[in-house]
């Protein structure tokens, strides 16, 4: 194993069991809907998990992209939220979007933007996550699909960065303390 993972939380297989299971939950809700499904990437801790979600969904599917900043480099949350590249759709009283983010910790990126997208006339919005860290929340919000409960310990891999690096790693693991600057 690489020496800066502590241990392995999520493998390859169960990752693509997690897709699969929430790709399913998606295709079956949205099967009957009048309106254009729009799966939003939030980049870029995002872009893997929505590649293996895409494939995945059985029912037609657009998708796009929207670039936040909430963390800055490091491992604490900055607790304000910031639009870097928007959503610009003149059609959105036609779109059911579905937020996909890699994980969710204190809440505020996910509660803002699902309430931005409303304002902004989407036709309905719904969230999605490939992890959920509960016990860090600060504001009240859960996500409508999600992947999996983990425990309070900062995460690398399948799209997730620690100061831009560790991104590409096909499985979700533990960063060792020892590699993470102060
Ligand atoms: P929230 O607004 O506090 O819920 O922050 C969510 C964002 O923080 C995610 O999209 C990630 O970019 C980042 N984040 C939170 N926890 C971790 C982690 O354990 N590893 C990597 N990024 C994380
Ligand atoms: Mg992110």
């Amino acid at each position: 194993m690489n020496d800066f993972i502590q241990e392995i939380l999520i493998d390859e297989q169960e990752i693509d069991g997690i897709c699969s299971k929430i790709a399913a939950d998606i295709s079956r809700d949205y099967a009957n809907s009048q309106k254009k499904l729009l799966l939003l990437c939030i980049l870029k801790g995002s872009v893997v998990f929505m590649g293996e979600l895409m494939k995945k969904i059985t029912v037609p599917v657009e998708i796009d992209f929207m670039k936040v900043s909430s963390y800055g480099s490091g491992t604490s949350s900055a607790g304000k939220i910031n639009i870097l590249l928007d959503l610009h759709r003149g059609d959105l009283e036609d779109i059911d979007i579905v937020i996909v983010e890699d994980i969710i910790d204190s809440g505020r990126t996910l509660s803002h933007l699902t309430e931005y997208l409303k304002l902004k006339g989407a036709h309905s919005v719904r969230t999605c996550t490939l992890l959920d860290k509960p016990s860090r929340r600060e504001v009240n919000f859960n996500a409508d699909y999600v992947g999996k409960i983990i425990p309070d310990k900062f995460v690398i891999g399948f799209g997730l960065d620690y100061d831009e690096k560790y991104r590409a790693l096909p499985f979700v693991g533990v960063l060792r303390p020892e590699y993470v600057k102060n």
